[in-house]
């Protein structure tokens, strides 16, 4: 897979989440299905959008002891998505049993990636909550090199993040970062963004973009702006 724009459909309901999909006629936009809407409809959710013929990235960010983690995965590889995550924090033996659970008998299993630590989770709160002492930076780049030798597909990342794993853990190895806005957009509550052509400068594979596209007044112009700038070649503007 190149490179794409996801988007996160973080709504609550299949009803408002398939009335903004039937607006996009054209191109089919990769999606992002979270806790909040997977939680309120179940799997249904996940095949009926996967029967109109979209991508999806199921994010549930699984965490447990590796033998629930397994039979989760196993489970999840049924629904036929694209790329799901998991918590890097479960260690390696939880990402291994992960990726076991997801491969199918047939060989095939949807992409594997890993959060490092939220970017909800600050120096402080990482000191005093968990008791990690090492800057929080270097704390990332050690979840990411450990999720890349438990032979996952790559990271949950900030886009400024981005270049880094890539020089650590390689080309390879995928950036999928959230973050982003536009250079004239509102930047709401996310406090480190790039722009789509900023994030594709950096290398990152996959942008996330909820709100400047869930929340435009014209939604399909918003996401065609993102693969102008982000994907088509022609199209970078700063
Ligand atoms: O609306 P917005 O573009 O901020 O949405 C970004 C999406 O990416 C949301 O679904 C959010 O939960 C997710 N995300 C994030 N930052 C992270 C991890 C996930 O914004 N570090």
């Amino acid at each position: 897979m190149g490179k794409d724009v996801i988007v996160a459909c973080d709504f609550s309901s299949a009803e408002q989440t398939l009335s903004f999909l039937d607006r996009f006629t054209g191109r089919k936009p990769f999606v992002k299905i979270g806790m909040e809407l997977y939680y309120a409809e179940g799997p249904e959710i996940v095949r009926q959008i996967k029967a109109r013929g979209h991508k999806i990235f199921l994010d549930l960010k699984l965490h447990d002891i590796p033998n629930t983690v397994k039979k989760a995965m196993a489970v999840l590889s049924r629904l036929d998505v694209d790329i799901t995550n998991l918590h890097a924090a479960g260690t390696s033996a939880m990402m291994e049993a992960a990726l076991e659970g997801l491969t199918r008998p047939d060989g095939t299993r949807p992409l594997l990636i890993a959060v490092t630590q939220l970017t909800s989770t600050d120096q402080a709160s990482m000191e005093r909550d968990l008791l990690i002492k090492e800057p929080i930076d270097r704390v990332v780049m050690h979840y990411a090199e450990t999720a890349r030798r438990a032979g996952l597909d790559g990271v949950v990342c900030s886009p400024l993040e981005a270049g880094k794993v890539h020089d650590a853990c390689g080309a390879d190895f995928l950036t999928v970062t959230p973050g982003v806005r536009f250079a004239d957009g509102d930047v709401g509550d996310q406090k480190r963004v790039m722009t789509p052509a900023q994030a594709k400068a950096v290398g990152s594979d996959y942008i996330v973009v909820g709100r400047p596209i869930t929340a435009a007044l014209d939604p399909v112009a918003a996401y065609e702006r993102c693969i102008n700038e982000f994907v088509d070649e022609t199209g970078i503007r700063e």
